[in-house]
């Protein structure tokens, strides 16, 4: 197996959260997230994956364990830190262009050029076209678009995406699949996702790190050997990709209950 050993942009250090009332969500995780990558977080639900995402975005404070962004402790959420989450929060009253556009709005970016980056994202994820529609005139996997083209558009090193392809059919669902193939390639962030989906995992990720339920923690980093070169829809019929499926359900298989 080939080792990834490009710079860790995201570290995370010895996170441990015990929610108040006692539930501990996390142990004691220790993990390394590398530029230009794509990690997933995968495991049953209930394992600590959004507590994990939240906690690396600033949003929650662990109970004790360090984030560290490019060398230094994070206090609090970050703009080079984009959370896109799992319901949209899109503003319902605000056109495409300016949802998408909302992160510059917020960093004092004049309204000529947010809208550039805007619209220059909105295509990225193929909604050109879409940049006066309201949400509520979108599908549930357009909003989801939008979410991502808003998170793209403030430049974030990191993109923490949770269960981003969760509330979309099975056909959008592959196919943005695809698109966070090209994104990945296209665009030298950290990606941090999550899914409890094996094959989602398989198909989008460098790097799988298996989580463990109850108290959660890292099981198994697996890193799947699969030619994405080809064809997308060839990505599927490899052996290497079939064989991760397999080798990673019989690994969560066995912390079942
Ligand atoms: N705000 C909270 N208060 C108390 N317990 C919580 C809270 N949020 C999550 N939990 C618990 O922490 C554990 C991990 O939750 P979560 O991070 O949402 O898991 P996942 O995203 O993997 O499904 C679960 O047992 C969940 O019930
Ligand atoms: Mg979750």
């Amino acid at each position: 197996m080939t080792t990834i050993d490009p710079t860790p942009i995201v570290q995370v250090r010895n996170i441990k959260k015990v929610y108040p009332g006692g539930v501990e969500a996390l142990s004691d995780i220790s993990l390394d997230f590398p530029e230009g990558k794509l990690t997933t977080l995968l495991g049953p639900s209930g394992c600590g994956k959004t507590t994990l995402l939240k906690i690396v975005a600033g949003l929650l404070k662990p109970s004790s364990g360090d984030v560290l962004v490019d060398g230094r402790p994070i206090t609090g959420p970050g703009p080079e830190r984009a959370f896109v989450f799992q319901d949209f929060a899109l503003m319902p009253w605000a056109t495409v262009i300016r949802n998408a556009a909302f992160g510059l709005e917020l960093a004092g970016v004049n309204r000529s050029e947010r809208e550039a980056v805007a619209e220059k994202y909105l295509n990225t994820v193929g909604l050109k076209g879409f940049e006066n529609k309201y949400p509520h005139e979108l599908s549930g996997g357009m909003r989801q678009r939008v979410g991502l083209a808003r998170a793209l558009a403030v430049n974030a090193k990191v993109l923490l995406m949770d269960e981003p392809f969760s509330a979309v059919d099975e056909q959008t669902r592959r196919k943005f699949q695809e698109d966070m193939l090209s994104l990945v390639k296209d665009e030298k962030k950290t990606f941090i996702f999550v899914t409890h989906s094996i094959e989602e995992a398989v198909y989008v990720s460098d790097r799988i790190v298996l989580l463990h339920r109850r108290p959660s923690r890292v099981s198994q980093i697996i890193e799947p050997q699969i030619a994405r070169n080809v064809d997308p829809e060839m990505i599927r019929r490899q052996p290497e990709y079939l064989d991760a499926v397999e080798n990673i359900w019989q690994s969560l298989k066995k912390f079942l209950d």
